[in-house]
């Protein structure tokens, strides 16, 4: 019975043992997987991006460095192997699955925000690599105003919805629906093309669209013949964010090619730049466009799109922007939006005419929100002189997102030309109030409600700084509501608000 045991117990110990030599294994990286590869992969609009991989032992383990159009390096983070697998991450959004078959190199790539991509890598000297150009920046100079965006700029932008999958086709229909829902006449006239429009240079190093947008002068004709303007978007790096190809050393000629289609609005998107520049370097970097834009002769509204990054807002009227984001990228759910958009009060001194802080683009009815907490989004946008760029289908739109968007007294806020932007006043728990004063004296309130149940809140117009009988509009139901003696009661639903004029 003893030696039985004794033979199980042994049997046991071996498999285990067995067992982790199989998973030891498995944790060394097999020597074939090191040198250079080279992976070519169609990005939508027939578009070729060209990465290699450069990939060198480490302990039993792997490093390296992912070259992306000989421009934007990537080192490998948390490499690992998988079975046979060789797993990293990069900084970028994407995690890599190397697995060798053949003589290929399988490569998975799995990104957080669009479907996994896979490709065949084959071997190459690693001299075909090349380190990327250093640009040189310019000398602090100030850009002179363009004069352009005296209120906050209103449209439509392709991003919030449709990313990476937009066309001519879908900017030609947001242009025809921008007008026929009557949101055109209402001041929403920039019609821009995020991401991904981008294709190649040709031998005389101009940016071509890629094949998803034929003719960008015909498009920009199209939009421009429904009374609209034309915005489009790019990066100071080599690369766009969606990987496409950025204005890096080309920034000029870029600027040239956009007058010469009729652009009106560039977003110009730091992206892969943080590759090539420092942050130190921001602000020479969008002066180098912001030059480049008032010498191309033909006005372009300049948006700046940094995340908030080089407190931009101190210098951001210097190199010639008229409007720069002030924080990350705008989810479309409660918490992102609350969350930017209550935050921007002590930046409200850094916007006037002509120069506006951007707390991203619209969400209002893609879906992730309910109509409440979309009015509050709104109302919060109109109050914080924030840019008015819708994004969502225009195509697809419900009457309460029209109703919402086309909300005309709450655009008069948004729009008013002594354009101040909204502070906090109050805030006491899950109520918050925001105020801003208007032209003719007569000031905008939001009563906002953050928490979970409808709660009574109290506007004190002394809170205000006014005395005296007050005469109270509300900007939702499009009603008086009547005089009021030093102060305003109004019920706020959960997540929603009460926007109010307090009228001269
Ligand atoms: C960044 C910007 C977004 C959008 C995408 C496009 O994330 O902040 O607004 O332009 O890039 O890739």
């Amino acid at each position: 019975m003893k030696k039985l045991l004794f033979a199980l117990l042994f049997l046991i110990g071996t498999s285990f043992s067995i067992m982790a030599q199989a998973t030891d294994k498995s944790t060394v990286c097999p020597a074939t997987l090191f040198g250079t590869w080279r992976l070519d992969m169609p990005q939508r609009g027939n578009v070729m991006l060209t990465s290699y991989f450069i990939i060198r032992p480490k302990n039993d383990l792997f490093e390296g460095t992912i070259v992306i159009n000989n421009a934007v390096d990537l080192s490998f983070s948390k490499p690992r192997m998988e079975g046979d697998e060789a797993v990293f991450s990069t900084d970028w959004n994407r995690d890599y699955r190397l697995k060798m078959t053949g003589d290929k190199l399988k490569v998975v790539i799995a990104h957080t925000n669009k479907p996994w991509e896979e490709g065949a890598a084959y071997r190459v000297p690693e001299s075909e690599t090349r380190p990327p150009t250093i640009i040189q920046l310019p000398a602090k100079t100030i850009v002179s105003a363009n004069g352009l965006a005296q209120t906050p700029p209103m449209g439509w932008n392709s991003w919030n919805h449709f990313a990476e999958r937009v066309t001519d086709s879908i900017v030609r229909v947001a242009a025809d629906k921008l007008v026929s829902s009557g949101l055109a006449a209402l001041g929403y006239v920039y019609v821009t093309i995020d991401d991904c429009w981008q294709g190649k240079r040709d031998l005389n190093g101009n940016i071509v669209p890629n094949e998803k947008f034929p003719n960008m002068k015909e498009l920009a004709d199209y939009i421009h013949a429904r009374g609209l303007k034309f915005g489009i978007y790019s990066s100071p790096g080599p690369l766009t964010c969606g990987g496409y190809i950025g204005s890096y050393g080309y920034e000029e000629q870029d600027a040239k090619t956009y007058a010469s289609w009729g652009v009106d609005y560039l977003k110009f998107d730091w992206c892969s730049a943080a590759r090539v520049y420092t942050t130190e370097q921001l602000q020479a970097t969008y002066q180098k466009m912001g030059a480049a834009l008032k010498n191309c002769g033909r006005p372009i509204v300049y948006s700046v799109c940094e995340y908030g990054m080089g407190e931009t807002w101190k210098w951001g009227p210097q190199v010639g922007a008229n409007l720069w984001r002030t924080t990350g990228d705008i989810q479309d759910n409660w918490k992102s939006m609350s969350d930017i958009g209550f935050s921007q009060s002590s930046l409200a001194p850094y916007a006037g005419p002509g120069h506006w802080n951007d707390p991203d683009m619209l969400q209002v009815g893609n879906g992730g929100m309910t109509n409440t907490e979309y009015r509050t989004h709104f109302s919060l946008w109109c109050l914080l002189a924030a840019p008015l760029m819708a994004g969502n289908d225009l195509n697809a739109m419900s009457a309460e997102t029209l109703a919402i968007l086309g909300n005309k007294e709450a655009i008069a806020i948004n729009q008013d030309a002594l354009g101040k932007q909204a502070t906090q006043i109050v805030k006491q728990g899950d109520i918050q109030i925001w105020a801003r004063e208007l032209k003719n004296g007569s000031m905008a309130v939001g009563l906002f409600n953050t928490g979970l149940t409808d709660v009574t809140v109290t506007l004190n117009f002394s809170d205000l700084k006014l005395v005296g009988k007050q005469k109270v509009r509300d900007l939702w139901l499009h009603k008086n509501l009547g005089r009021f003696k030093s102060k305003f009661n109004a019920k706020v639903d959960s997540h929603g608000v009460v926007f109010l004029k307090i009228c001269k």
